[in-house]
């Protein structure tokens, strides 16, 4: 089994690239069903949910492979339509399958995705949009089957929530839909405008996206193209974090600060300084962190919750007491228990979680309990006194490339080992 050891306290300092986004990768990755010839996907990171994801397509007939950061993928032909169980629950979000594949075959049979480490994960405005969109949908012992016998057309959708994968799925299936789609209450996040950049180059005619109301007008078809996956939020809050916690300093190379804007506020409100040069953020963090009132995750563009346990990390090292509150996902804060166990002072009671400021973290041995929870517990071990290692770290693979190897080269004593149990 895999672990991460980490030497705590020693200083960030440096420049690092950001790597391409995960949460934009796999819808781009399932959009490519829905276009004919190559599509090439340069900046698409190395992580297990892409490799996932390219084991979808494969299965569906497409043919992948990887040249250095750009992953090849040839959809001329789509030979099946169903995803198999096992592919289904190796990543909870294939679920961004649905809309491409019934898009661009007319049907699709997969698993349904079930609970998983953030709590249930309801697909409930997912499967109402499509109908609206004349795909009938039948439920059977944890299979979905959907089909749209007479084609797909379009439909005014309203989701109830700005859903950022019932989004991508209804941009998805409407791309070839005969008609108009008009998404309204729609989910804002950058990714879906990367989405929606990328199909209109494959010939799409997507407009709104990246606003409340998005309407797509259907064509005949879609043609590959080359797109270059944007920067990983999520990842680049990891190096500010890094560099906050421990006191440091670091520059982001190829980031879109202005789709962090949110998570910058916050860090500023601790006291550190950030300057902003084109794609690059600059943040320096010399003097002791300050707590802030109170941060709420939301939809974008508020605070982003995949940045929330993060932050939890960071605040547990400022002076004073912050709280969060969780209003996106139920079980989100079951990294907490483990940074206990490192000195953090955190209490939760629902959706709310009120964070004590320590002078000191201490290294312990401590489990990963979902990818940013797993984030969480590497800054927590890089703010520590001592030796951190962190288990079940295959987590944390997700959705990081190497994070050992990246926060290395910033100043980090991080190495990943290898031990029989
Ligand atoms: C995506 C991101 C995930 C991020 C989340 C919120 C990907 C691959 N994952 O997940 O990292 O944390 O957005 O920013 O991009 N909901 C329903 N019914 C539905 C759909 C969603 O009740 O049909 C609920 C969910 O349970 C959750 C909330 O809506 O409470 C937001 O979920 P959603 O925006 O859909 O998140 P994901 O697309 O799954």
């Amino acid at each position: 089994m895999q672990k991460l050891v980490i030497s705590g306290e020693k200083k960030i300092c440096g420049e690092i690239s950001v790597q391409g986004a995960k949460n934009a990768a796999l819808p781009l990755l399932a959009g490519c069903v829905l276009a004919r010839g190559e599509t090439v996907l340069h900046n698409c990171p190395r992580l297990s949910d892409v490799y996932a994801s390219t084991r979808i397509l494969t299965h569906l007939g497409c043919r992948c492979c990887r040249k250095g950061d750009s992953v090849i993928i040839s959809s001329d032909v789509i030979s099946r339509s169903d995803i198999p169980e096992e592919l289904m629950r190796e990543m909870r979000s294939s679920i961004v399958f649905l809309g491409a594949v019934i898009g661009r075959t007319g049907k699709c049979c997969l698993s349904f995705p079930g609970g998983c480490e953030l709590g249930p994960r309801p697909i409930d405005m997912h499967i109402s949009a499509l109908r609206q969109m004349g795909v009938s949908i039948c439920e059977e012992y944890g299979v979905l089957r959907c089909e749209a016998s007479k084609g797909l057309h379009g439909a005014k959708i309203t989701l109830s929530f700005p859903s950022v994968g019932a989004t991508e799925n209804v941009i998805m299936a409407a791309a070839l839909a005969k008609g108009e789609t008009v998404i309204r209450n729609a989910a804002r996040e950058p990714e879906i405008t990367d989405l929606a950049d990328f199909l209109n180059l494959c010939g799409a005619r997507i407009y709104g996206a990246g606003t409340s109301t998005v309407r797509i007008s259907g064509v005949e078809q879609l043609q590959g193209c080359e797109h270059r996956v944007m920067p990983d939020r999520i990842v680049a809050t990891t190096y500010l974090g890094a560099a906050a916690i421990t006191g440091g300093e670091v520059s982001l190379i190829g980031s879109k600060p202005e789709d962090i804007e949110a998570i910058l506020s916050v860090f500023e409100e601790m006291g550190c300084n950030i300057y902003n040069y084109g794609d690059c953020i600059y943040m320096s963090c010399h003097k002791p962190l300050k707590s802030v009132k109170t941060i709420r995750t939301m939809p974008y563009p508020g605070f982003p919750t995949d940045a929330q346990s993060i932050m939890l990390s960071v605040l547990s090292k400022a002076k004073g007491t912050s709280i969060m509150v969780e209003n996106i996902f139920e079980s989100r804060y079951r990294q907490v228990g483990e940074l206990v166990r490192m000195g953090c002072m955190i209490k939760t009671e629902g959706k709310v979680a009120i964070i004590e400021g320590v002078r000191k973290l201490y290294g312990a041995r401590v489990v990963a309990t979902d990818l940013r929870g797993g984030a969480a517990l590497v800054l927590a071990g890089l703010g520590a006194q001592g030796e951190t290692v962190i288990s079940n770290i295959k987590l944390i693979d997700r959705g990081y490339e190497a994070i050992e190897k990246s926060l290395s080269e910033i100043g980090a004593d991080i190495r990943r080992i290898t031990e029989a149990t």
